[in-house]
């Protein structure tokens, strides 16, 4: 594996995340994730591979991402100073079944979530120390904020972000999906107090979204952060012809969010390029998310080992400046989506 480093902090990671949000109860939310029996395999042909950065979230599973990615550790007695263990904090987690990511903040308050979410510094200190419970680490690599959040005031997230770091609980910070001017005014904030500055970005990338190209990835730029995007295969739609996506558990349930002819022709270009080259979409699509200049490492979900393999190949693989243009040229600009 050519590890490499991540944006321009000293962090050194491997260019493919491996997604955590694929492993986790079943129904806490989703009904495709892998149960612990069955992740904690996968998990580890990843390490095995050379994957060395694992993203996961407080809420992926309510907790049960976090958890399962903490006992792979210790399971396989991985190199706990070689990984990068990167989790999230703003959305609140869901206890007995409820899933309060989609109510409204009187809902969540009254239901006992009060406090239990968002950028306070109180949120942010009892987040840190419920991802290392649940971990069962005694620090976090990567701690990022999963979404801007609009009451808190700025200054008092970004100094409780960089008391977390102090406190030796978290190592580095990063971001997710925002708007720009959230990013540079949090970014300005703590560079103007002496403040920890977030290393990375993780928001939604591929193909068929890259909405991202206009203004957040040439500010991540001028800051030295790192691009992880997530869904680098549009939840799964480019790592298979389109017409049988929906054939798929994931995509059955993202039938309410159909995809554009832009997008179906996209995927054909990508099935067309794979077909010629002897490889899978899915190598074709995430090399063509590492050939950009912005980009780290796009953090995949992988669901089996042969995916993992997959993945590592893409590394290697090298598109043609024809083969990108021709995939590039098919794409109609979209509404912004992945955050509000
Ligand atoms: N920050 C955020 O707001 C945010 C939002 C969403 C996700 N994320 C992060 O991003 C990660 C990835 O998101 P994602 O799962 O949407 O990413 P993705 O990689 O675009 O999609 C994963 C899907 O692609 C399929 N897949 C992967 N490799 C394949 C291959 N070689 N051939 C065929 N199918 C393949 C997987 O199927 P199998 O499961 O069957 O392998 C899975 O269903 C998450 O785990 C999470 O860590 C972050």
């Amino acid at each position: 594996m050519k590890y490499v480093q991540l944006g321009t902090s000293g962090l050194r990671i491997a260019p493919i995340g491996v997604g955590c949000m694929s492993y986790g109860a079943h129904r806490t939310p989703n009904e495709w994730s892998l149960q612990e029996d069955d992740a904690l395999p996968v998990l580890d042909h990843c390490y095995r591979s050379g994957l060395n950065f694992f993203d996961t979230a407080n809420v992926y599973s309510a907790g049960s991402s976090e958890q399962i990615l903490g006992k792979a550790i210790k399971k396989y007695a991985w190199n706990r100073d070689s990984i990068v263990v990167a989790t999230k904090v703003h959305f609140p987690v869901g206890r007995n079944g409820e899933k309060p990511i989609g109510w409204g903040a009187d809902q969540r308050d009254n239901a006992g979530y009060l406090n239990q979410y968002g950028l306070s510094r109180k949120h942010i200190f009892d987040s840190v120390d419920a991802s290392l419970r649940r971990l069962d680490l005694s620090y976090i690599d990567l701690l990022q904020i999963h979404r801007f959040d609009p009451t808190t005031p700025i200054t008092e997230t970004m100094e409780a972000l960089h008391d977390v770091v102090k406190s030796g609980k978290v190592r580095y910070i990063g971001a997710s999906s925002m708007w720009a001017h959230q990013l540079l005014e949090m970014q300005y904030t703590a560079r103007m107090n002496g403040w920890t500055q977030f290393i990375s970005m993780q928001n939604l990338y591929n193909p068929i979204y890259r909405e991202e190209e206009r203004e957040m990835f040439p500010a991540c730029l001028k800051f030295g952060m790192g691009g992880v995007p997530w869904s680098p295969l549009a939840a799964g739609f480019l790592a298979r012809p389109w017409k049988t996506w929906a054939d798929t558990t994931r995509g059955n349930g993202m039938s309410d969010k159909p995809f554009s002819e832009a997008d179906k022709r996209i995927n054909e270009k990508i099935e067309e390029i794979a077909s010629q080259r002897g490889v899978s979409m899915a190598i074709v699509a995430i090399a063509w998310c590492l050939s950009k200049p912005f980009i780290t490492a796009p953090i995949l979900g992988l669901g089996k080992k042969e995916r993992v393999d997959e993945a590592v190949q893409a590394v290697e693989f090298e598109l043609s400046e024809e083969e990108s243009q021709s995939i590039e040229e098919l794409y109609e600009p979209k509404k912004v989506t992945g955050h509000k």
